[in-house]
């Protein structure tokens, strides 16, 4: 059952919302020392990825080349130094004939590739699906799961289709995370087009409205991703990468950070390695959070905890401070009971409130509690 290789949402980092094609091995090795020097691999980040770029052409035999230049000692050796750190790893490829960036794919050699994948000893594997002409998503993803299984080696399986062919109804069995828009970007809010043949990158917010309706879908070992992280790359401000970081995980989100952990503000370590929030993230029930009421540009998320203890996220989205008031009543819970309330950044109790519970909440900001009856 492939869906026990990731019981909760997958957490580690990625080279491409920082490095995009700018990486090699040198780059690898550091993000392994500092996932571990940072305490964000005690904090839950086991997988260190390398996206796009780092592939350059096949050899006589069809098999994937890594660029030579830029990883001279081989992937199999880089596998062995981010392994020997205590942490799994992972790489890219794309199911159609070309990567995003135009490196090869692994369309007619996703057995090949698979094979190579295992004896290099990975363990996540992210599947894009540029350069894809009339493929269908399903039966194309579904060859490289067939093709990992005959590996015998349990390789996560990150399917990268930007949920262009609604992965949530399908890739259950194939998949153990899926995307579901396209790109996300380092800013707070809005739409952007990439270019007149595609469309469009995401602001945080843009995400987070298309996870809505999808929630029912994920679950434990089959996980909607709304893309990976953009904490501390510059574009938001402090406040708005709070906000970011919580709602992902009131969303059961994966957590794939994707900063430069060499040089990372405190405040940025702080909101990544903050314990109480990816612990609502690793909740072991697995249920993805929904947003539970809104008014405005003010909303509550809310999330099921396996005690039957509640986490929510007040936010606001407006350009001034604002009262938010969380209502039992929207949670699932009875007006009439007593619920004792933890501020989740601020790490302090609350006290015990009936019926509701109200918060002043900065712009852009948000409020995070966790709700024990
Ligand atoms: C696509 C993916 C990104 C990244 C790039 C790499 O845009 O959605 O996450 O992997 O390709 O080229």
């Amino acid at each position: 059952d492939i869906n026990a290789y990731a019981p909760t949402p997958p957490m580690g980092w990625n080279t491409w919302n920082k490095f995009a094609c700018n990486v090699d091995e040198k780059l690898i090795r550091g993000a392994a020392d500092a996932l571990v020097s940072s305490g964000m691999k005690d904090a839950g980040y086991h997988y260190l990825v390398i996206d796009d770029c780092w592939q350059v052409s096949r050899d006589g035999k069809g098999n994937i080349v890594a660029d030579p230049q830029r990883f001279p000692s081989g992937i199999k050796a880089l596998a062995a130094y981010v392994h020997h750190k205590g942490l799994k790893f992972g790489i890219y490829s794309d199911i159609g004939t070309k990567t995003c960036q135009g490196r090869p794919g692994s369309r007619g050699h996703e057995f090949q590739d698979a094979l190579q994948y295992a004896a290099w000893d990975v363990d996540y594997l992210k599947l894009d699906w540029c350069n894809t002409g009339t493929q269908n998503a399903p039966a194309s993803y579904k060859t490289m799961r067939d093709a990992i299984d005959a590996t015998g080696r349990p390789i996560v399986l990150s399917i990268c289709e930007w949920g262009k062919s609604k992965p949530w109804l399908w890739a259950k069995d194939t998949g153990n995370l899926w995307r579901t828009t396209d790109d996300i970007q380092d800013r707070w809010a809005g739409k952007k087009k990439w270019d007149e043949a595609s469309c469009c990158s995401n602001g945080m917010l843009d995400i987070l409205d298309e996870e809505a309706d999808i929630a029912s879908y994920a679950g434990p070992g089959h996980w909607n991703d709304p893309d990976m992280l953009e904490v501390g790359n510059g574009g938001m401000t402090n406040v708005e990468y709070r906000s970011h970081f919580s709602l992902w995980a009131i969303l059961a989100a994966p957590l794939m950070a994707g900063n430069d952990l060499t040089n990372m503000r405190p405040e940025i370590r702080e909101i990544l390695t903050n314990k109480e929030v990816i612990a609502v993230d690793q909740d072991p029930l697995g249920k993805q959070g929904v947003r539970a009421a809104k008014n405005g540009d003010l909303e509550i998320w809310s999330k099921v905890l396996a005690d039957g203890s509640r986490a929510a996220v007040l936010l606001n989205r407006s350009a001034s401070e604002q009262e938010i008031t969380a209502r039992w009543i929207d949670l699932g819970y009875p007006a009439t009971l007593s619920v004792r309330v933890r501020d989740l950044w601020a790490h302090k109790d609350l006290g015990s409130f009936k019926d509701k519970f109200s918060a002043k909440v900065p712009s852009h900001g948000v409020v995070m509690i966790h709700l024990q009856p």
